[in-house]
């Protein structure tokens, strides 16, 4: 299978950011182990961008050929129609993933707009929300 994870803005800074809520581990270190954990069973790609645009770009270039998508749009997931829109116009499943629980926080993080266009929804189980993921597409 062929699998992208894309990462939105400041989940570049994960295994600095925040800590007590983001793990400490940089998500290169962690991407590097689910590519060999997965290697003969995945092809699996990575993309980070903190830009809304790139983000959609991404979506549209990789969404009528890939397996699937795995994305943690960070604080976009709350504020963007416009991933949203360009999740429901891609053929590609896309599983939506949080690395926090992001109900047991601010208000404003209890809504997504993502969710609706997504096959699923993973979140709360720190980095391997992603593995879980990965395993849905398998
Ligand atoms: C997050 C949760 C979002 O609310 C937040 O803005 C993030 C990360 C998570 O993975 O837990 O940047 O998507």
């Amino acid at each position: 299978k062929r699998i992208l994870i894309i990462n939105g803005p400041n989940l570049n800074l994960l295994g600095v950011r925040e800590k007590s809520i983001y793990g400490d581990q940089s998500f290169d270190a962690y991407f590097k182990s689910l590519q060999a954990r997965y290697a003969d069973q995945v092809e699996l790609t990575y993309f980070q961008s903190n830009t809304e645009g790139f983000i959609i770009d991404k979506l549209h270039e990789v969404g009528f050929s890939l397996d699937g998508v795995v994305l943690n749009a960070g604080a976009y997931t709350h504020t963007s129609v416009a991933i949203a829109d360009a999740i429901a116009a891609i053929n590609t499943p896309v599983v939506e993933v949080h690395i926090s629980n992001v109900h047991q926080r601010e208000s404003f993080r209890h809504h997504s707009y993502l969710s609706k266009s997504c096959k699923g929804v993973i979140l709360g189980f720190g980095l391997d929300s992603y593995r879980l993921g990965i395993e849905s597409f398998i």
